[in-house]
């Protein structure tokens, strides 16, 4: 592959091309890098940058400049897939640069142009007259696109056959598939106190490939769940090691200890009645997203009958026929006369007392809450997690002082934040639980047409 680099600095590069495995393969004629300088291509005392039209700081890279750079380089070398660096551009990962080596593959392109910016980067149209690809390498500003020019070839270059010395070990990196890398360990045995895992010492293969599977889904799923939700399939081992590492989860629908209508402006502590919609379409949500039960909390006695009059005719009446999906979710839903003998339960059947998470409306910053990221907050724990759900005017606040945790209120980009509790339950386990696939051809840069 020719690898050109059209960049302000190309003394930057020559320790970088010149170390490593990208030397090596350089001598071993896998790859051939050049780099050009940007000022040899403005005229004699013609400046390669000019001021931003309209009020604003800095300066901006002509287009003309770039226009003869990609002219002449290309003459030289052939046509080239082009790459530009901004922060605005698509963010990094294994998946996209494995997608831009495919794209150039198919493209049959072998001529690989780089074009770092400087200043406050390129007039805008460059980037929609050339760019193949706008990559930028994080949510931050560097002075310059010369490191992510470095940084985006150490991971593309990983791709060609024979830059790595072992495909395997490229095959195995981090963010390849849904999971990271397994924990790898070298002599000594003990160090500080640390063993190397025996099973790693045991030389039996089939254990150490089931320890490293283990391994990486407990590490990928605590601790990247962003990534491995994104991941857009999964083979099934890999939802298998998901579904034993992710923590089983619970929900309750509280009819008591939440606030109701005392006259048109203040709530007490009280009680509210049960909904069939409520019943059915919160079991239909917690089936969807997996958790293992959904309880109905109501002291009420005569309310308990509803609900179980409700659930009987879909788990035992003629509703398991009539329709067997709602079966299925209905089984999974328990009457409880109190949140109390919801968690003993929880804890019977786990072993463990559960992690007990508040849900609510109220924009209230209260110390504990937590957002739809802090999934590892709460996982890391290795304990069976329940979600508390509120009617009425909401959860009280003296059951919220008592959870472990307090999701932050589910909000839109308006000032209207009232969801019906189901609703609330649906978007609550999607965002906390629910698989969010990226279309893997989406991961790069959609070019606007002039
Ligand atoms: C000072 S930056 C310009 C930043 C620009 N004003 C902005 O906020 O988007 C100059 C150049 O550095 C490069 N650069 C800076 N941060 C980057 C990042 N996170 N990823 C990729 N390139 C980056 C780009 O080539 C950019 O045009």
């Amino acid at each position: 592959m020719k690898i050109s680099v059209v960049t302000l600095f190309p003394d930057l590069y020559k320790p970088f091309f010149a170390t490593s495995l990208v030397n090596r393969a350089q001598q071993a004629g896998i790859i051939d890098t050049k780099t050009y300088d940007l000022f040899s291509y403005a005229a004699p005392k013609e400046r390669i940058d000019g001021p931003t039209f309209g009020h604003g700081a800095g300066m901006v890279i002509k287009p003309e400049v770039i226009e003869r750079a990609v002219a002449d380089v290309e003459g030289k070398q052939g046509p080239a897939y082009k790459v530009f660096f901004s922060p605005k551009g698509k963010k990094m990962n294994q998946r996209m640069l494995q997608r831009l080596y495919e794209r150039m593959q198919e493209q049959k392109k072998e001529h690989l142009m780089l074009l770092p910016a400087r200043y406050e980067g390129m007039d805008a149209r460059i980037e929609n007259e050339y760019a193949d690809d706008i990559i930028s390498i994080g949510d931050f500003v560097l002075m310059g696109g010369d490191l992510p020019a470095m940084v985006f070839l150490e991971g593309l270059l990983r791709f060609i056959p024979a830059v790595v010395g072992k495909a395997e070990s490229v095959q195995q990196d981090s963010f390849s598939g849904p999971f990271v890398d397994y924990p790898e360990y070298t002599a000594p045995v003990e160090w500080r106190g640390y063993i190397v895992p025996e099973i790693l010492r045991s030389g039996n293969h089939k254990a150490i490939a089931e320890w490293r599977q283990a391994s990486v889904a407990q590490e990928s799923v605590i601790h990247h769940f962003d990534w491995v939700r994104s991941y857009p399939t999964f083979t099934s081992s890999e939802q298998t090691a998901i579904e034993r590492v992710l923590p089983n989860h619970y929900v309750v629908l509280m009819h008591s200890d939440v606030l109701i209508c005392e006259d048109k402006v203040t709530t007490k502590k009280g009680t509210t009645s049960v909904t069939s919609l409520d019943i059915h379409d919160i079991a239909r949500s917690a089936a969807t997203y997996g958790l293992k039960k959904y309880f109905i909390v109501t002291p009420l006695v005569d309310q308990q009958a509803i609900v179980k009059t409700l659930l009987g005719f879909w788990q035992h009446g003629a509703g398991v026929s009539y329709n067997n999906h709602r079966h299925e979710a209905v089984n999974h839903v328990i009457v409880e006369s109190t949140l109390e003998h919801v968690i003993t339960q929880i804890t019977q059947r786990e072993g463990k007392a559960p992690l007990v998470i508040a849900t609510g409306a109220r924009r209230d910053n209260h110390p504990g809450s937590i957002s739809f990221n802090d999934q590892e907050t709460v996982w890391m724990h290795q304990r069976p997690v329940l979600i508390v759900l509120g009617t009425g005017r909401g959860l009280c606040p003296e059951l919220i002082q008592q959870c472990d945790y307090r999701l932050i209120p589910l909000e839109g980009f308006s000032s209207f934040n009232h969801l019906s509790v189901r609703s609330a339950a649906a978007v609550i386990f999607d965002r906390w639980l629910g698989k969010n696939p990226r279309n893997i051809d989406k991961d790069v840069t959609l070019r606007m047409t002039a």
